[in-house]
């Protein structure tokens, strides 16, 4: 299909030396491995089998909607508490969390949209053995087995999820460090000990104290504590030439969860990777780490920009969801008793009677914070749609030119650049709604701010765009200059907002302006200040047709630990390691907040993130960053934008073309047609790449390429449509 014309010859010359200059291969030595991450490495380590924990039927608590047990772990007498709630929408709760931590453990907020509704639970039946519940619907059921604990919630006769039936829980509590206390009683540890003795005497209930000491158990818990071994990575870790300084020790979460009849689930983006999520048996877990991974590589489980830990378990009787409510590191094992079976084989099992039936495993591990698993029992995919939607909101409903098409490049040079690609559109009758500009708009990569040379009258150009109906996008990214002549960093440093290094002082970090602090998203003070600062008197040269892409909010690092921050930074008194992959979605979120203030609360924002977590549909859209103009880029953009979809993302796109390289033309011509067929529908590329605006391959090309955007603004009115859908039900949009 592609014609090659004299015009594209210098085109081709250099998209060919883009192409032959390097191979596309992500560099694995910059992310760790599960083995090459202390806590991944430790709980992997751990194979099926008994699980050492018990449930102590006597310390159960039924209010009408609550139940409390504890559980106590055999080998070291710590004690944990779960929670079990049911949900409205057929929805299961589980939490777990130490019963008396050393101090509090981080718990996600700001995720799910409200409390959620709870349910009445009634115990059916109780003995030594231990507990059935009734889950109030049809014929639900919760047992809870006491020796070992597991959890199996049924119904009828059918078992629908199993809970440490393999015995993987998993819960490192927090300790005091045992090597060093006997010789360096230093502040910090005189300090945590305060800490203790505060945390202890607030919740200090003296006849549970009492009880407490004549435990047998109890006294039991110190000897057995003070013979486990402390393992390298425990209490410091380091991977290249970065050090992880962990001052709470071991903190990690782990369960497994077990699918009987389930051959297949899909879910836990973001990862370059078939929709169906494959066996991890013999390779790493799924990883669940926002990250900044250069020429990622595809057919994967590494961590990518984003991560939502929910898992959709899927087969023709049912469909449930796992939501694993952590907002740290976190890897998910998948196997399967079918896995490696061919369809001839499963027939010949069938035939000899011999067949078991399907099952998959999975097991969740975070390196910090609590277990809060919220178990969606479908029955069909739209329930769970529903039922997760009912946790953490739905896609928020796009203004609708941002289904149009979008016109990006790394970068468009100047106001004049601007004004020739957008009367090219007119010129060549292609339609489009927005065109971008990426940081180099700026003054100096300094956000909110515009080039004095380059961007000298952005109202003029805004203006020039509002006239034809369109509209613009400026990049905003979250690391800021550290510069003391810049307005922005010296407000954020002069209020305190900045993520603090391990020893209080303001976080550095090397990123696109050199070098640059990290507001501290966290914080709803910092989130308010930074949308204050999107208000058209406070933003320079903004006008109601600006709208905001936010980058590298993963957040990336270019000189940090696997390019992203060091996770003994800190968030008031949390560490980075604890919220991690939630950074992004606040900086999305205050963003958004900043658009909808400047209008008065009228108009629906737009909002474009890399870096996302759970709930981030709330806000805007996210694209699949970094990808490549190859074949193989265009095809795993589908199942990429569809694993989000599935999890609530709908608002999903990829680098129409690749972003990095060149596209041949016919390539080019092709991502424009499958393109027009995925929810965000962009045009980018790299700074380095030769220009491919749509009317740069030929009268041909230009006309292919004008079509597909023409029948993606055709079906403007059903894409507006299935967003609305998906804004009221939660449904995906693409399909
Ligand atoms: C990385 C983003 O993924 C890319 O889309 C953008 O063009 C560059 N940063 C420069 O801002």
């Amino acid at each position: 299909m592609a014609t090659f014309t004299a015009r594209m010859a210098p085109l081709l010359v250099v998209g060919l030396a883009l192409c032959l200059s390097g191979t596309w291969a992500v560099d694995k030595g910059n992310f760790k491995t599960c083995e090459q991450s202390a806590f991944c490495k430790r709980q992997r380590a751990l194979k099926p089998g008994e699980s050492p924990y018990r449930a102590l039927l006597e310390t159960m608590e039924l209010t009408n909607t609550r139940l409390t047990l504890q559980l106590i772990n055999d080998n070291n007498k710590v004690r944990l508490l779960l929670e079990l709630y049911r949900l409205q929408g057929n929805i299961t709760r589980v939490k777990i969390n130490e019963l008396k931590p050393l101090k509090p453990r981080y718990e996600v907020p700001d995720v799910l949209i409200r409390e959620p509704t709870t349910e009445p639970l009634s115990v059916l039946s109780q003995d030594e053995n231990g507990v059935v519940l009734s889950l109030g619907v049809e014929s639900q059921r919760v047992i809870i087995s006491a020796r070992p604990f597991r959890l199996d919630i049924m119904e009828g006769s059918d078992v629908l999820m199993s809970l440490n039936s393999r015995g993987l829980l998993a819960f490192e509590h927090l300790r005091m460090r045992k090597d060093t206390f006997s010789y360096k009683v230093t502040s910090t540890v005189a300090s945590v000990w305060d800490n203790i003795k505060r945390v202890f005497s607030s919740q200090a209930d003296p006849e549970a104290e009492k009880k407490e000491e004549a435990d047998p158990a109890n006294q039991a818990e110190t000897t057995k504590e003070e013979e486990e071994k402390v393992e390298d990575g425990m209490w410091e870790e380091t991977f290249k030439s970065h050090t992880d300084s962990k001052p709470n020790g071991p903190s990690a979460v782990s369960l497994d969860f077990s699918l009987p009849g389930v051959e297949h689930v899909y879910g836990i983006p973001e990862h370059a990777d078939t929709l169906r999520l494959k066996t991890t048996d013999n390779g790493d877990p799924y990883r669940l780490y926002n990250l900044d991974v250069f020429q990622y590589e595809l057919y994967n489980p590494m961590a990518l920009y984003g991560s939502v830990p929910v898992m959709v378990a899927h087969s023709p009787q049912r469909t449930t969801g796992i939501f694993w409510l952590n907002a740290a590191e976190t890897w998910v094992d998948i196997s399967s008793n079918t896995a490696g079976k061919t369809v001839f084989g499963k027939m010949l099992d069938y035939v000899q009677g011999s067949s078991e039936t399907p099952q998959t495993d999975v097991r969740w591990i975070s390196e910090s914070g609590i277990i809060d698993v919220f178990i969606m029992l479908g029955p069909t995919p739209k329930d769970v749609f529903s039922q997760y939607a009912s946790l953490t909101g739905t896609q928020s409903f796009p203004p609708l030119a941002s289904l149009g098409y979008h016109q990006c490049r790394w970068n468009y040079n100047d106001q004049e650049d601007v004004k020739s690609v957008d009367a090219g559109f007119d010129e060549h009758d292609i339609p489009y709604d927005f065109i971008w500009l990426d940081i180099e708009h700026t003054d100096g990569k300094r956000y909110f701010t515009w080039d004095p040379h380059k961007f000298a009258t952005p109202k003029e150009m805004l203006q020039g765009l509002m006239d034809k109906k369109r509209k613009m996008v400026a990049i905003v990214d979250p690391h800021i200059k550290v510069d003391s002549n810049y307005k922005i960093h010296n407000e954020i440093r002069s209020l305190g907002f900045y993520v603090k290094n391990k020893d209080g002082g303001d976080y550095e970090g090397w990123c696109w302006p050199g070098s640059a602090s990290y507001p501290d998203f966290t914080r709803a003070d910092m989130r308010a200040w930074w949308a204050s600062m999107f208000a058209y008197d406070q933003y320079e040269g903004t006008m109601e047709n600006l709208h905001t892409w936010n980058d590298m909010n993963e957040p990336s690092v270019f000189n940090g630990p696997e390019v992203t921050m060091h996770k003994d930074a800190m968030h008031g008194s949390w560490e980075h390691r604890d919220i991690h992959n939630l950074y992004g979605l606040y900086v999305q979120m205050a963003t958004a907040e900043g658009l909808i203030q400047r209008s008065g609360g009228v108009e629906r924002p737009f909002v474009l993130t890399r870096a996302f977590f759970a709930g981030s549909q709330r806000i805007g859209a996210v694209w699949t960053g970094d990808n490549a103009a190859e074949w193989d880029h265009l095809k795993i953009s589908i199942p990429m934008c569809l694993s989000m979809g599935l999890v609530g993302i709908s608002f999903c796109g990829a680098d129409i073309g690749g972003f990095f390289k060149s596209p041949s033309t016919e390539l080019l011509v092709r991502w424009y047609q499958a393109g027009a067929y995925q929810p965000f529908y962009r045009a980018h590329a790299h700074l380095d790449t030769p220009r491919r605006e749509p009317w740069l391959f030929g009268p041909e090309n230009t006309a292919l390429i004008r079509e597909a955007v023409r029948q993606r603004y055709t079906f403007l009115p059903y894409w507006y449509q299935l967003f609305y859908r998906a804004h009221v039900t939660g449904e995906p949009v693409m399909r």
